[in-house]
């Protein structure tokens, strides 16, 4: 059988650089798409952003060319490491080189450098004579590539490739970058299939583009199609129901890993599930909580955002003020309610911690001590956290939404709530805590969260499938 090689295009990836979880797939599906035999072949490009340090990767310069966009000369430097067996290109010229940040709060800026990332990652591929049969764009920041290709029909390099898009995050589209589409020469698309607004605009024009069109879960591919999660392209992805796939990521399974973890005071496997006791003593100790084995710790690690809930939580916790608890919330974001978690703290303190900031190894001394771990969210394509909590031995308290939904189980590796409400959250709490007090049953929940299989290699052999029906 032919070879099917595959382009994936991406705005992160780790252990590059990692902003949320687009960059935990990005950073492990192309290799796990690797192992899975021969007949796949990848090739992952991402920009060369300031933050990543080229010395750090072995990253070395491979190539320079000269493009035009829209009319003007563009210079483009290209650069190679190799990531085990897959090979990954970093893209650089002036639009990358000269911006600060990763994701900017100016949307001209990260339109000018994605559009033309994707634009001069093609012109890349092409030069160097590797024809993908596939091209995989996440999200919006590398959406334009797929429309792009679908200009480019007339080339023979480009007319047999396939397109998919993978939808991590609907509510960001890339919207406000007209102006910098015109610039690079790409004009609005003319069709009656998708609101007006959205005519002109990076994610919606590559959802268009795309032959196949996947979301991080497939409870997140259903809730697309209605008004309350479509942001406005509902009826788009009914109308193309057959071409929407939902594909739940999994992760890296010797990343997050209690029995090797580097990270955590105490290390330790399924059938030492106790030995957690040891981190939570320990975290308890570190953030001055009364070091009692028998409060139940709960726990939440997250981007300060909107769509995570946090303000549900705040809420709940005032309704389950009589209950015995222990609570660490670890994340930075949105100040407002950075604020509002201080004050929390400052309310409750015996009970609350609000530590503000992003700590990488705090978060795993978290997943490995907590008893519980929250997930209010409003909306979750996939969702990691709860994937690693369980994965710790710690059981996820979630709201049924998204990949929350397809990789929690009520009762049996943790507790879901249906709205978000804080009347629902403080119940889910509620009956977790009580559960909690049953000893062999809490066990058996730990044990049922550790024994979940979330590799990648689940996920992989999927995409592979969808792959091979397109080419
Ligand atoms: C986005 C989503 C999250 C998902 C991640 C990776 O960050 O909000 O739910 O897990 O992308 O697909």
């Amino acid at each position: 059988m032919k070879k099917i090689k595959v382009l994936f295009l991406a705005s992160e990836a780790d252990p590059f650089i990692k902003i949320g979880g687009l960059g935990d797939v990005a950073g492990s599906l192309p290799n796990a798409l690797l192992d899975l035999g021969d007949e796949i072949d990848v090739r992952l490009i991402i920009p060369l952003h300031k933050q990543i340090i080229p010395e750090t990767f072995g990253i070395t310069h491979y190539s320079t060319f000269v493009t035009d966009l829209g009319g003007k000369k563009q210079s483009v430097d290209v650069f190679k490491t190799n990531k085990k067996n897959l090979e990954v290109f970093f893209l650089s010229g002036e639009p990358i080189s000269d911006k600060e940040k990763v994701y900017d709060s100016n949307i001209e800026l990260d339109g000018e450098k994605y559009i033309f990332f994707d634009l001069a990652a093609l012109e890349f591929i092409k030069r160097d004579g590797w024809q993908p049969s596939i091209v995989m764009a996440n999200d919006w920041h590398t959406a334009i590539a797929l429309h792009a290709i679908k200009q480019r029909q007339a080339d023979p390099f480009w007319r047999n490739v396939k397109t998919v898009i993978t939808i991590h995050n609907l509510c960001y589209m890339g919207a406000g970058t007209e102006a910098i589409l015109e610039r690079f020469g790409i004009s609005k698309v003319i069709t009656d299939k998708i609101p007006w607004w959205g005519k002109h605009v990076p994610l919606p024009m590559g959802i268009l583009a795309a032959d196949k069109i996947v979301t991080v879960s497939p409870t997140y591919s259903k809730e697309i199609q209605t008004a309350e999660y479509g942001c406005g392209l509902e009826e788009y992805f009914q109308y193309r129901a057959e071409d929407v796939v939902g594909i739940v990521n999994g992760i890296d399974q010797d990343i997050w890993d209690p029995e090797k973890d580097q990270a955590i005071p105490q290390t330790f496997s399924i059938s030492e599930i106790d030995n957690k006791k040891v981190n939570k003593q320990y975290l308890q100790e570190l953030f001055h909580l009364a070091p009692k084995p028998s409060v139940p710790l709960l726990a939440m690690v997250t981007r300060m955002d909107q769509q995570k809930g946090v303000d549900t939580l705040l809420e709940a916790i005032e309704l389950i003020s009589s209950e015995k608890y222990q609570m660490i919330i670890l994340g930075t974001g949105n100040p407002e309610i950075e604020e509002k978690c201080k004050l929390l703290e400052e309310k409750y303190p015996e009970q609350v911690r609000a530590i503000i900031k992003y700590d990488g190894k705090l978060s795993r001394q978290i997943y490995a001590s907590a008893d519980m771990i929250l997930m209010p969210s409003r909306y979750e394509p996939c969702g990691i956290a709860q994937m690693i909590s369980m994965r710790y031995g710690s059981v996820p308290i979630v709201r049924a939404t998204g990949g929350l939904k397809d990789t929690v189980t009520e009762e049996r590796t943790g507790f879901l709530f249906e709205h978000i409400n804080a009347g629902e959250l403080a119940a889910s709490i509620i009956k977790a805590l009580r559960t909690y007090k049953k000893k062999d049953l809490w066990k058996r929940m730990q044990t049922n969260c550790m024994d979940e299989n979330f590799s990648w290699q689940n996920s992989a052999e999927k995409y592979k499938n969808l792959f091979e029906s397109l080419v």
